[in-house]
């Protein structure tokens, strides 16, 4: 428990200082590659312009409005110094509480990656953050859902989270799945849901 976190805490320690530096600060792990170079350049590459909202800012994540340059990029993140990781529309607060921020049906796809069991625990506000999820995407819209399978940052789990039933699980066309399982220790996986 203890090592994990204080191996966390030296990568971002050591990602910042990369970014002060200007070099890249990027992480290089399997379900970054997946999310990376599979996920989020797929929604890029839509012609249509996205209304996207990504949940929970990193040094190395700070990059990905660069990615979205054609669509309109959102950020969200609860700790106000995660400002400065975040897009040119960034919100200060929990994903629980976007309708302080945002109209019904604002977004087109939201991607919510490492953000569950990371900060949103609580199944009450996991609950809270995955309503406001439907409430706030289009009809059709898109959830991105990634996450730990190991304790305990599944000691809430996808599958028990009643907001989640109301969206479809859809097959997330570059993957051929509604639910990706990364290879590797901390059991990343994506799960794909459509707004019906
Ligand atoms: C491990 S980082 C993940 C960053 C990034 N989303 C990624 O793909 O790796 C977790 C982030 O989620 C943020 N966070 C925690 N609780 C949150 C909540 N209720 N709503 C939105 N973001 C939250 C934290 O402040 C932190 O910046």
């Amino acid at each position: 428990m203890i090592l994990p976190a204080v191996q966390g805490a030296l990568r971002a320690v050591s990602l910042t200082f990369r970014r002060a530096l200007g070099l890249p600060a990027q992480l290089d792990t399997a379900d970054r590659r997946v999310l990376e170079q599979v996920i989020l350049p797929a929604f890029a590459a839509r012609r249509t312009r996205q209304r996207l909202l990504f949940v929970g800012c990193a040094a190395y994540t700070q990059h990905y409005e660069q990615i979205f340059a054609a669509h309109e990029y959102w950020t969200i993140d609860p700790v106000a110094s995660r400002r400065r990781y975040g897009s040119r529309h960034h919100i200060i607060d929990g994903l629980q509480n976007l309708g302080d921020h945002a109209e019904a049906e604002f977004f087109d796809v939201i991607v919510c990656n490492g953000v569950l069991g990371w900060g949103l625990n609580l199944p009450g506000q996991v609950d809270a953050a995955f309503t406001a999820c439907h409430r706030h995407l289009r009809t059709g819209g898109e959830l991105v859902l990634g996450w730990n399978d190991v304790a305990p940052r599944n000691d809430v789990s996808p599958n028990d989270v009643s907001a989640l039933k109301l969206f479809r699980a859809a097959i997330f066309a570059p993957l051929e799945t509604t639910r990706f399982a990364v290879a590797g220790s901390n059991r990343h996986i994506f799960d794909f849901f459509v707004k019906v």
